[in-house]
């Protein structure tokens, strides 16, 4: 079996098909530098800088790395907070 495949090995994969651009090319331009827009990984890489197929997957990148930086913001003792006072949980306890 030494040749069979690893179910563990990701493939990069390739978002922009114009430029040959892979996801994690991508993602790690919006990481470093904090980009807020298609056209700031466009210029950067190429990426999403001809048919545009593939603008609506790195703004996808894009807010998932947003939503990302902000969570690592939150202080732990504030998730707790939220957890406690959950809407579900004050609406169950009020029936
Ligand atoms: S697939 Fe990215 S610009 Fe065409």
């Amino acid at each position: 079996m030494e040749n069979a495949p690893s179910a563990e090995i990701e493939e990069d994969e390739i978002i922009c098909n114009c430029f040959q651009i892979t996801e994690s090319t991508i993602r790690s331009h919006i990481s470093k530098n904090d980009v807020s827009q298609v056209e700031d990984v466009t210029s950067a890489c190429e990426a999403g800088g001809n048919c545009g197929a593939c603008q609506i997957l790195i703004q996808l990148f894009i807010d998932q790395n947003k939503y990302q930086k902000t969570l690592e913001q939150v202080p732990e003792s504030e998730i707790s907070k939220s957890k406690k006072g959950s809407f579900w949980k004050k609406l169950l306890s009020n029936s």
